[in-house]
Parts: C-alpha cells; structure tokens; sequence
C-alpha cells in the first residue's frame, strides 16, 4: 500500500510498504478514506518529538470503512468509522474513569519506559506519533491498524460526508474538551491564543458552551479571519500588546478563562520567545512556552487556564509565582477523545457544529510530502488539510502538454 512515511527533520515521503495485517483479536484494518495533517503532525515534521525511526508512518487523524475484523473485533466489514487518535483498552483504572488518553495497556513496556522516565509513569498508545507513543502505524495510508477497535471507533452513519465527520478523530473534540477545561459560566470572556484548527475548535465550542464573549490571538489574516466569521473578537499580536489588550477589553480585570492552543512551537519576536528559541538550540528547553506564559499573566486573578496545546519536555521561565499568588486553575492533556464522540455526533447531525469551515485544502495521499511542506511553510493559507486516499493526482503541466498533444 502507499503511506506517508517519516525519514527526518522536512523529510516525509509517500512509499510503498507492506500492507498491515490483524495482530490481536481485537484488531480491524481500515481502507482510509479520509485523513487530515495537524498541528501536532507539525512537532514531528520539525523533529520536536523524540522517538521516531525512520518509515514510521504518520497520521493520528483518519476514518474509513471497515475490511477486515479480528475475531473480538465489534466492528463488522463496511462499517464507515472514525477513530480517535488515543489507543485505548477501555477496562484500565483510567479507562473506566473516561480518561482514555491516559490508558494503561495500550503502550508496550520496550516503548513506555522513556515516557515512565520522563513523565513518572508510562503514556498510552497514539496513532502515528513516535515510538514513545507505541510506535503505532498511522492512518496518513491507504489502509491502517486499529487495535482495541471494539472500544475506540465510532460508527457514522452514511449520509454525513467525510469532511463532517473526519475531525471527531481528534481536532473537535480536543477544541470542546479544551472549553470543557475552562469550566465556563455565563457572562464569562474566554481568551484563546492560536486560531489553528485547534484554537478555531476552541471557540466554536466555548461559544456554544456558553461563554459570553471569546477573544482570539493569532497573527495569519486567514486564520484571523475565520476567527471572526464564527463569532470572536480578534488581536494581532503583531499589532497590539496582547496583555494591555486583553485588560482593556475586559475593564481591566483580566479574561475568566485561557486557552493555549498554540503549544511548544510560539511563534513571534517577544524577549521570552527569542530567548527559548536560542536555548532550545542548545538543548537548554524543549518547549517554547511563550503562549503559555502570557495566557497565565494574561488571565484574572482566580481564572481558569486550559492547554490542548502539546508540551513535551521542559520549559524556561515558567511564570510559577503568578500561578500560584492569582489562585488559577490548571487543566490540560490529550484529549480523552472516546469521551466525547457521541455527543459531538449527534451536535453535527443536529447542524449545531460546523466541522468544515476550516478545511483549505484537500489533496490525494500521494502528495502527501508536499502538503506537509505547505502545512509547515505557509500557515496563513493553508488553515487544514485533508488528505484523500481515492482523489486523482492532477497532472502536471507537462503531462498536460503531452496529452494533449496526443
Ligand atoms: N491536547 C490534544 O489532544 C491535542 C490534539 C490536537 C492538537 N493539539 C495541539 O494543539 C496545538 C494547536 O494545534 P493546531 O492543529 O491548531 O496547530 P497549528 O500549528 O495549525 O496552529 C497553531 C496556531 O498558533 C498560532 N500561534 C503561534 N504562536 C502564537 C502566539 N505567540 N500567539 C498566538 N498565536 C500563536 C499560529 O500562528 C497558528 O495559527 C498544537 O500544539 C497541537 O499539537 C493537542
Ligand atoms: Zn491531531
Ligand atoms: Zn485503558
């Protein structure tokens, strides 16, 4: 089959590789249908995340019809499922407390001792994203392995298309889960610093969720732009000084609630960011906490801070003092996406969640290695990407010639 595989730092590439087979009893293989790059795609593309060998095949976020079921699969061939990027058991202590992101038993032992190392105690299994994640084939493929397919993927029904569906992977409910963090109540403004696919997610449901007002901090124009249209207000952080913005707009008091959807990879000239930058080249931080840092100092005094954005190893200058003396509240994680999935269902079959205002771009899985590079190089155009396995390459204009001439 072909797959987009990892061989480096910018270096991703669309091959042929064996086809995946059923493993466990619990197993299916999926035929992909659909499958979407994220900003967390971005972290690996730019060789953020340690653990990656060379032909691992990416993609945490897909969906696709059922060929093939191991024999405790509940899955049936032909079912059309979208599968949530957590590897899941469904029967651990975390499982049955709906923190499927935190599960158990799905990260080997040789591949969950480094995160056991760094973290305390080992991680669960991901879709596509390193070897400290299991080392799991992603779905950037025709076809892909879904282990524990008896508790992760859902079943949608036909009428809704791909697009309306795809993002119950991860990026929605990931935008939902991180307005759930911040425990909004009426009246309340929410700031969000990033307007990616995760950022515009987080309004959307914060929004829905109730929040009065939500304020949105990027610096692309497109992303601005969408931004708006769904009903925030926006700052340019090129513009203006987010933090005196921020007070201005909410009579000096602060936003109830903050949301970094921007991760270890801030983007802009502040001193702080400067100075992560030039550390993290000599392996002095990890993570490049800007967004983070000001969504804390940003926030009112007893506000809530809410973090879909990925950290993976150590930050600088963590503003620990103004955690503490303004008494915040702190939630974060991967997305216990299976928590989420029917709920958010139903809301897009409802017509109350728009999951397609953001797509940009759709493009065949085999040119997969350049949408990456647009996905990394151009941000203001390229606002998401879905990769389409049956889509025919266009033709060069070379091929054209030739045809043509034919
Ligand atoms: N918690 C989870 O389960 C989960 C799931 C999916 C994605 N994520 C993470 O969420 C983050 C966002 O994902 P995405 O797909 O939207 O990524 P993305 O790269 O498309 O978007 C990030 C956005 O942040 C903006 N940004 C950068 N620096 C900024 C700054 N200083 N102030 C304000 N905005 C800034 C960028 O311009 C960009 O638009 C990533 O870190 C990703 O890994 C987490
Ligand atoms: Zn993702
Ligand atoms: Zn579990």
């Amino acid at each position: 089959m072909r797959a987009l595989t990892w061989h480096g730092r910018h270096d991703v590439r669309v091959e042929t590789v064996p086809d995946p087979e059923i493993v466990n009893p619990h197993d299916a293989i999926l035929r992909v249908t659909s499958t979407a790059i994220c900003g967390s795609d971005l972290h690996l593309y730019d060789g953020y995340i340690p653990g990656m060998r060379a032909g691992d095949i990416l993609g945490h976020e897909f969906m696709g019809e059922v060929v093939e079921t191991g024999s405790d699969s509940t899955l049936h061939k032909g079912d059309r499922v979208v599968v949530p990027f957590p590897i899941a058991c469904g029967e651990c202590f975390f499982c049955k407390k709906q923190q499927f992101s935190c599960c158990d038993n799905t990260n080997p032992a040789e591949t969950s001792d480094a995160t056991e190392t760094m973290y305390g105690y080992p991680m669960a299994g991901v879709f596509g994203y390193s070897h400290l994640t299991g080392g799991y084939a992603g779905g950037q493929a025709e076809y892909v392995r879904v282990p524990f397919s008896n508790v992760g993927p859902i079943v949608v029904p036909d009428h809704l298309e791909d697009d309306k569906v795809l993002f119950l992977s991860d990026i929605l409910p990931t935008g939902w889960m991180a307005a759930e963090n911040c425990e909004i109540e009426p009246g309340d403004t929410v700031a969000v610093w990033g307007c990616g696919p995760v950022g515009l997610f987080a309004i959307q449901s914060a929004l829905i969720q109730g929040a009065h007002r939500v304020i949105a901090i990027d610096h692309y124009p497109t992303r601005l732009a969408l931004a708006k249209e769904i009903g925030a207000e926006i700052l340019d952080y090129r513009e203006v000084d987010v933090r005196e913005a921020l007070a201005e707009m909410t009579g000096g008091i602060g936003p109830d609630a903050v949301i970094d959807a921007v991760g270890l990879e801030a983007h802009g000239i502040s001193i702080d960011n400067i100075a992560d930058q030039v550390k993290s080249m000599a392996f002095l931080v990890t993570d490049r906490a800007h967004a983070f840092r000001e969504a804390i100092l940003s926030v009112r005094k007893g506000g809530r801070v809410s973090v879909p954005g990925v950290y993976g190893g150590f930050a600088d200058k963590f503003p620990v003092g103004a955690f503490m003396e303004k008494g915040l509240t702190l939630k974060t994680g991967q997305t216990h996406v299976q928590r989420y999935l029917k709920p958010l269902l139903d809301l897009i079959k409802e017509g109350k969640v728009d999951t397609t205002f953001l797509i940009s771009h759709h493009a065949p899985l085999e040119q997969a290695a350049e949408m990456y590079k647009h996905w990394h190089d151009d941000q203001n155009q390229f606002t998401k990407i879905v990769l389409k396995t049956d889509m025919a390459v266009p033709r060069t204009e070379q091929q054209e010639v030739q045809h043509e001439l034919a």
